[in-house]
């Protein structure tokens, strides 16, 4: 019993976080919601930067969206159901069979385009359905992914899934800022997305004592989560990018180095790494990443960060001076449309020898 005590306080001071710290509440502020907009009059530059970012841009209106309005209307038969599918402008998607005919108002765009865009429509007994025609960067129109697999049990079905209650409060707890598990009404416009708040937490607070005159705050009342400790910036960003087993955990630890399909989650691969788990300080997200960005095109900016570690006088690689995630977090694809990063960094010869 002692022993384990000592061990769960030596954990608790390794991660360095207070009792009741959370992942999907990091922060320790009591405050209330200021709203992203109320971050743009002191920090203007960075919230342009973060508002055009892939993150802010993961759920929007489908009205403001070029990729789904373009070219329409779009039909393509359904094979599985065997219904006449069209989008036409609205954006609206119309089933048609026989002299059957069923139509679904889109009303969420799921996805900013990098990859794909899913839109969502809401029957009128209140149900959200995932529409069964998505956009994809890599061919346009298409039947969403997974979809395609699962046949339309019925014609209201060929509009799309259904999706559980519980689904639809993932879908939005993952793709909007201050959604709260049970909140009925749909996100605001400006909370769409991944904003300033879901990382910091609450603002309002912050707000005021910094725009307070002459008092100098005794707290900035708001996270920085550029200091947070590894562990739990990558436990953070995990509540969406996949969360990791605890250290411990070596059974969890080890499916996942072995499962292929986990590499479309960073903070999951990540922790196997040797760089992670053999640098003193751990390896956090931001290392490589500017949160409030996209990812660089620039492999030069990727190298800046592993080089910053394996720097001389020690030996860098064997094999090359550059570019180096693209031998040693080489892209996978998971799935039909998508190209993962394998952020469990390692040699090429480790990852043959686990095939
Ligand atoms: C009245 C002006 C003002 C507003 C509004 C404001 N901030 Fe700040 N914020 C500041 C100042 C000043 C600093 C300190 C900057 C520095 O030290 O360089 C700061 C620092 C921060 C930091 C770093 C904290 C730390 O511990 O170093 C974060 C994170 C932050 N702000 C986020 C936000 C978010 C999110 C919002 C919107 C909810 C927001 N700010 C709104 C003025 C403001
Ligand atoms: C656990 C958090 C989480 C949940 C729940 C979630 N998403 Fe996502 N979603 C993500 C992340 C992270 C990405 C980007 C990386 C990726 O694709 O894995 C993403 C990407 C997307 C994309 C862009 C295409 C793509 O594959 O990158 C779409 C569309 C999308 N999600 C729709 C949905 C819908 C619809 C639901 C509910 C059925 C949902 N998501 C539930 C976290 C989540
Ligand atoms: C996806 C999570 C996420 C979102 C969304 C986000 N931030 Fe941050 N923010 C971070 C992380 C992580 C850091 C620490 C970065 C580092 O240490 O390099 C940070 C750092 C900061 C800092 C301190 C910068 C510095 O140089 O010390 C400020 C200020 C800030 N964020 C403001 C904002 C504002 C304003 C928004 C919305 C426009 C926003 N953030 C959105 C995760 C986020
Ligand atoms: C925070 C520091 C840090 C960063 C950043 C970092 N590494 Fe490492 N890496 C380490 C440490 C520590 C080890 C353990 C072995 C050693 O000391 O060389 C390691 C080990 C490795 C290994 C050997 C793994 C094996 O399977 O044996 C490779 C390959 C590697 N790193 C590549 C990279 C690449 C590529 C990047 C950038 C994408 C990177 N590292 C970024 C600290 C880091
Ligand atoms: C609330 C859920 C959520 C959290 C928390 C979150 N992300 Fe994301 N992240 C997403 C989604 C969703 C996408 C996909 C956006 C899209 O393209 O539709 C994404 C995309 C990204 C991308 C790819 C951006 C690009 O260039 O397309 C990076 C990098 C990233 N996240 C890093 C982070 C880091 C680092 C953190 C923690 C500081 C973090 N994320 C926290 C949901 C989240
Ligand atoms: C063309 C593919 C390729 C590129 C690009 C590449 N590496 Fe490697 N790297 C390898 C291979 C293969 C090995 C294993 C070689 C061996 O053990 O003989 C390796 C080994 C390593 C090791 C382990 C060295 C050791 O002594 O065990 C590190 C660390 C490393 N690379 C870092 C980097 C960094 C940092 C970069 C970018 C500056 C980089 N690599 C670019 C293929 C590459
Ligand atoms: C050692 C550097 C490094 C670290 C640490 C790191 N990443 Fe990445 N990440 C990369 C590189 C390199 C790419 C690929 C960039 C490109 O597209 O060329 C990438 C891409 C991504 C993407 C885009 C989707 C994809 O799979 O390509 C997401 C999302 C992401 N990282 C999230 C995270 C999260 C979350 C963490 C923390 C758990 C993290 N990353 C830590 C280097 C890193």
């Amino acid at each position: 019993m002692r022993i384990l005590l000592a061990l769960l306080i030596a954990s608790a001071a390794l991660t360095g976080q207070q009792p009741g710290w959370t992942p999907e509440q990091p922060w320790a502020q009591k405050s209330a919601w200021a709203g992203s907009r109320a971050c743009a009059g002191c920090h203007a530059e960075l919230y342009r930067r973060q508002e055009a970012s892939n993150h802010a841009q993961s759920l929007r209106p489908p009205g403001e969206i070029k990729e789904l309005n373009q070219g329409l209307p779009y039909a393509r038969e359904d094979r599985a159901s065997g219904a006449r599918l069209t989008l036409q402008s609205g954006p609206m998607l119309v089933a048609a069979k026989d002299s059957q005919r069923q139509e679904l108002a889109l009303a969420w765009a799921f996805g900013s385009g990098k990859k794909g865009i899913t839109p969502l429509g809401r029957r009128e007994d209140g149900t959200f359905v995932e529409s069964r025609l998505s956009w994809y960067s890599n061919g346009g129109f298409g039947i969403t992914t997974g979809a395609g697999q699962r046949e339309p049990q019925s014609f209201t079905e060929s509009l799309g899934r259904a999706l559980s209650e519980r689904e639809t409060q993932e879908c939005f707890g993952c793709h909007t800022t201050a959604y709260r598990p049970g909140q009925q009404a749909p996100p605001a416009r400006h909370e769409m997305g991944i904003r300033c708040e879901r990382c910091h937490g609450p603002g309002a607070e912050h707000a005021r004592v910094m725009g307070a005159a002459n008092a100098p705050a005794p707290s900035r009342q708001i996270l920085h989560p550029g200091k947070l400790d590894a562990p739990s910036q990558v436990q953070m960003c995990g509540v969406c990018h996949g969360r990791p087993p605890a250290d411990s955990d070596v059974a969890a630890l080890r499916r996942i180095e072995q499962s292929p399909n986990t590499v479309r989650f960073p903070s999951q691969r990540l922790v196997l790494s040797r760089c992670y788990n053999e640098s003193p300080d751990g390896l956090a997200c931001s290392r490589c990443h500017d949160p409030h960005s996209n990812v660089s095109a620039s492999a030069a900016d990727h190298d800046r960060a592993c080089v910053a570690c394996h720097a001389k006088p020690r030996r860098v690689c064997p094999k090359a001076t550059a570019n180096c995630a693209s031998c040693h977090m080489p892209r996978q694809q998971v799935m039909l449309h998508s190209l993962f990063t394998d952020h469990f960094i390692r040699t090429p010869e480790r990852s043959e020898e686990k095939r």
